[in-house]
């Protein structure tokens, strides 16, 4: 866990490790054919670009594991580790919440729930939580189970508060459900210093925000674990704290991206689809350049998934004809998937370098965040409040008003 001094001194290590490395995880493989850095370290890029699909996604959640690659791997990965570890926030030893509660609970939903509410130091009576971007408000009425206190939640999705609301009902629970945009002006009303707000994976703009308002209207506490850092407003991302606006590190929507590179959460079939799909993408894209010379990769269509079920040629026929190009194809172009196949392997085994980046650049991203509670007068510790295997957005900010 990071807390005090700590943070600001974490913040200061990793802005200088990531601006010094930019070259190496600011490329994103699938969009340059050539990286920069592969003419600084041939030999890594030669036994990367060498290396199976299968071998990339062994290691792409867990690069610095990967002990065989050329220099200077082993040695940065040496570095991500360190710089990249966020231990575990203290666990509370309340009441546990009987099973029969979760049964409206998606399994894996309801194991960072428990694990969300176990960080939360006890409630007393008044407590009043304020579920931000609450979905179906499973996180509240958990916490209501758990560790008493009021609920109010503030979600958009009005099929979703009447859900919370109906689950609310049939719990016998006492709680409102608000349909609210939390990013529209009207919104700042909603939050009141009595409130305790509670965020579980409230995407990038949307948890901003709510450090904003929570800060402005002098909440007590509130406890935020964020996903989705690339979701923001506008193409740079707008630090928040004084410590990373004066940062060295500046940062692009693209460049967050590289934050949701870790997949654990994807299964075996979902993984396959979506890796035909890139591979059909890259096989159109290389078509395209070598009949027509221009590049079509970016343009494939999202339908183009839906007839993955197709020969290639087909598959292909079909996104020619969405995107009106005279491109002549016959079964003997199925063999061109292939070609697709490989570049993907190339591409993924590449990242890997950039991948020793994400988990550092995350962490950047939460000190920005840790900070900005600590200048709002708030004492903060950051940790994970679940394994990554359960979800690679796992980091938890705990503030509470000094
Ligand atoms: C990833 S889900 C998390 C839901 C819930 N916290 C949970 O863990 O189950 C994000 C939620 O934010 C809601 N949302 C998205 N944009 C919103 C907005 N502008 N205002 C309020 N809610 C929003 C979505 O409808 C969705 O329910």
């Amino acid at each position: 866990m990071l807390t005090g001094p700590a943070l600001r001194e974490r913040f200061a290590a990793l802005d200088h490790w990531l601006c010094q490395h930019r070259p190496l995880w600011q490329e994103a493989p699938f969009t340059h054919a050539q990286l920069s850095w592969e003419s600084a370290y041939p030999e890594l890029a030669q036994w990367l670009r060498e290396q199976t699909l299968e071998h990339a996604e062994r290691y792409q959640g867990q690069p610095h594991l990967l002990r065989s690659a050329p220099t200077p791997f082993s040695a940065l990965a040496a570095e991500s580790v360190q710089l990249g570890q966020l231990d575990a926030l203290p666990t509370h030893s309340q009441n546990t919440v009987a099973a029969r509660y979760a049964v409206d609970i998606p399994g894996r939903k309801w194991q960072q729930i428990d694990a969300f509410a176990s960080i939360l130091p006890q409630a007393s009576n008044n407590t009043h939580w304020l579920d931000w971007c609450s979905g179906k408000s499973h996180l509240g009425r958990h916490l209501l189970h758990r560790l008493g206190g009021e609920l109010t939640s503030l979600e958009w999705d009005a099929a979703l508060v009447d859900e919370a609301r109906r689950l609310t009902n049939e719990h016998n629970l006492c709680a409102s459900h608000h349909v609210q945009d939390v990013l529209a002006a009207d919104c700042a009303a909603q939050l009141q210093a009595e409130h305790s707000p509670v965020a579980l994976h409230a995407c990038g703009e949307l948890h901003l925000q709510l450090l904003r308002l929570a800060s402005q209207a002098n909440c007590t506490q509130l406890a935020v674990a964020p996903c989705c850092y690339n979701r923001i407003d506008g193409p740079d991302y707008q630090p928040l704290s004084h410590a990373a606006q004066q940062a060295q590190l500046q940062l692009s929507r693209a460049d967050l991206r590289l934050t949701l590179r870790e997949s654990v959460n994807a299964g075996q079939r979902a993984r396959r689809l979506r890796d035909q799909s890139m591979a059909r993408r890259l096989a159109f894209g290389q078509l395209c350049q070598q009949r027509l010379g221009t590049s079509a990769q970016q343009a494939t269509p999202s339908i183009a998934s839906k007839w993955l079920g197709l020969p290639f040629h087909q598959w292909a026929e079909k996104v020619a004809e969405y995107r009106e190009l005279e491109l002549p194809l016959s079964p003997s172009d199925d063999a061109l998937e292939a070609q697709g196949w490989a570049r993907l392997a190339q591409i993924r085994n590449l990242e890997l370098l950039g991948n020793l980046f994400r988990r550092p650049l995350e962490l950047w991203l939460l000190l920005d965040r840790a900070l900005f509670l600590e200048e709002q007068g708030y004492r903060v510790q950051l940790g994970t409040f679940c394994p990554s295997s359960l979800t690679p957005r796992n980091a938890l900010l705990l503030a509470c008003k000094r």
